[in-house]
């Protein structure tokens, strides 16, 4: 049976939601899904996964450390199975939801120049790995929810933080159920005659 690994970065809980629907859609359609964080997915879990969907939410336009060491510690091994990544992710109406033709770019920021950094590194590891997808979902923020970084400490203080970061729960679940039941078709054997 086809295994599939989804892997995760996540410091709110957002994107690990998404990561664990999208393991529940690919369940739901006959194959054997291990939905686990970057901080601790292991040798093995890699070794027994046949193609990898990969995940991290946005901060500051980066991936988290954590999915990023995973796509880096695990190149060669992702260049060669099918893989899928997905970003999250954009709060509606915020600084970073103003291209909405260039879902990329309203994440991860521009390709060049200032502020392209977190987005080149992202993008230079898409070269290596060869994703079939890159998506982009929008994300979730709850201001209750105590910052868990030094930076994101200080973004919150800003004055007009609340524009940057409008508060909700705009994850786009039929979207993301969607995208699942499309790698899981990519997935399947091809039926003979
Ligand atoms: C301090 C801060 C900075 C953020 N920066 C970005 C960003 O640059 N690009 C983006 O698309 N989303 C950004 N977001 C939105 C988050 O990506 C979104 O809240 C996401 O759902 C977080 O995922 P998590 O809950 O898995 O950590 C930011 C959120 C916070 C709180």
């Amino acid at each position: 049976m086809t295994r599939v690994l989804v892997v995760y970065g996540s410091r709110h809980g957002g994107t690990k939601g998404i990561a664990e629907r999208i393991g529940t859609v690919l369940r739901d359609t006959g194959l054997d899904a291990v939905v686990a964080s970057a901080e601790v997915t292991e040798d093995r879990d890699v070794h027994a996964a046949n193609a990898f969907v990969v995940g991290s939410g946005v901060y500051m336009g980066s991936w988290l450390k954590e999915p990023l060491e995973f796509l880096a510690d695990y190149q060669e091994t992702l260049a060669v199975h099918p893989l899928w990544l997905f970003s999250s992710g954009p709060l509606p109406g915020s600084s970073k939801d103003k291209q909405p033709d260039d879902p990329v770019e309203n994440a991860l920021g521009p390709a060049q120049g200032p502020g392209s950094g977190g987005r080149r590194k992202v993008e230079e590891l898409i070269s290596i790995t060869r994703p079939r997808d890159h998506r982009v979902f929008l994300g979730a923020f709850d201001r209750h929810d105590p910052p868990k970084a030094f930076a994101e400490r200080v973004v919150r203080m800003m004055p007009g933080s609340g524009n940057i970061l409008p508060e909700g729960d705009f994850r786009e679940w039929d979207d993301i159920e969607a995208w699942a039941r499309q790698i899981a078709a990519e997935l399947a054997p091809v039926a003979v005659g």
